[in-house]
């Protein structure tokens, strides 16, 4: 079903240029739309400097990375999503933004069968779908950070989704990007946000509480437990911002305290440090990579 080849993506930021690159490099025409002049900028630098990061690294050739580049319009105007097929949106988690995003999407789009598919990490779908006049054409497309490396998306179709609709977008996940698919319940956080939330913000509360410090509370988790990256660097990876914003989500649809964010991350997000993404989190940027 290899039925898409215009998509748009909406936001340029962590997800939403990882989007745009998988998708230029498999060879698809795309147009991401940032919120303002630079902003786009960013986001054009972003993708410019991981696809010459994956040249260095011999993960594809200067030739296909230029390639890839050609097919990708960077822009500050939704109308240029007038002719796609498929529109992933992936602005910041913020319900009134992304509901607004979709009612203007659904004006602009042409096709009334092009689908538009949101990258929410904890936002119910079928309250995105319901901003639009095609709420059957609306799904959930989650990617995992970064997008280049991470294997999963997470396809959610909500009580209103039609099926062909889920199935085009599987199709394209699997088929056109190479990504395996995990199908979840229009539930805040689906599967993998629904565990991992949780074990993040214990790790918050742990370093509140100062039962360890945070290069011990990572080292835990790494060496004891063989995961990639301990829980506080993998929060600060995913952005402060996002992980209070889905916990919030969360916290607001099971009503759970396992979902509250704890007092430090408020903080932390009142303060302005956001992790990577800002050079300050649990750990310090500033000084490199
Ligand atoms: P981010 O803060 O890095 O990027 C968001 C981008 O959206 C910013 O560049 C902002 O300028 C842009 N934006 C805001 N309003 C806009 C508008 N009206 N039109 C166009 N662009 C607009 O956030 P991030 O991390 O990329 O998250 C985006 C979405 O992806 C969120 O829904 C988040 O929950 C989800 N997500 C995040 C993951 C992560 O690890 N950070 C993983 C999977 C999903």
């Amino acid at each position: 079903m290899g039925d898409i080849t215009r998509i748009g993506v909406i936001g340029a930021g962590l997800m939403g240029s990882g989007i745009a690159e998988v998708t230029a490099k498999a060879g698809i025409d795309v147009v991401v739309v940032e919120a303002d002049a630079t902003a786009a900028d960013a986001g054009r630098t972003r993708i410019e400097k991981s696809l010459r990061r994956g040249v260095d690294k011999g993960k594809l050739s200067a030739e296909d990375a230029d390639a890839a580049l050609a097919r990708l319009t960077v822009t500050t105007e939704l109308d240029a999503c007038a002719d796609r097929e498929l529109v992933i949106e992936a602005v910041a988690e913020n319900e009134a933004v992304k509901l607004d995003v979709f009612g203007r999407l659904d004006s602009i789009v042409r096709d009334p069968d092009a689908i538009l598919a949101s990258n929410t990490s904890s936002l119910p779908i079928a309250r995105l779908a319901m901003a639009t006049r095609r709420p059957d054409r609306v799904v959930g497309l989650h990617f995992f950070n970064p997008v280049p490396v991470q294997k999963l998306v997470e396809v959610i179709p909500s009580l209103v989704t039609a099926d062909d609709t889920t199935a085009r977008a599987t199709a394209f996940a699997t088929d056109v990007l190479g990504k395996t698919v995990v199908r979840a319940a229009d539930r805040a956080g689906f599967v993998v946000n629904a565990l991992l939330i949780p074990y993040l913000l214990s790790a918050i509360r742990m370093l509140e509480a100062g039962h360890a410090s945070a290069e011990d509370i990572d080292n835990g988790m790494v060496l004891g437990c063989a995961h990639p990256m301990g829980p506080l660097r993998l929060a600060d990876l995913v952005g402060l911002d996002t992980t209070k914003a889905v916990a919030d989500s969360m916290y607001e649809e099971y009503k759970e305290p396992l979902y509250a964010a704890p007092p430090l991350l408020l903080r932390m997000v009142d303060a302005g440090h956001y992790g990577r993404k800002s050079g300050r989190g649990f750990y310090d940027y500033t000084r490199g990579e």
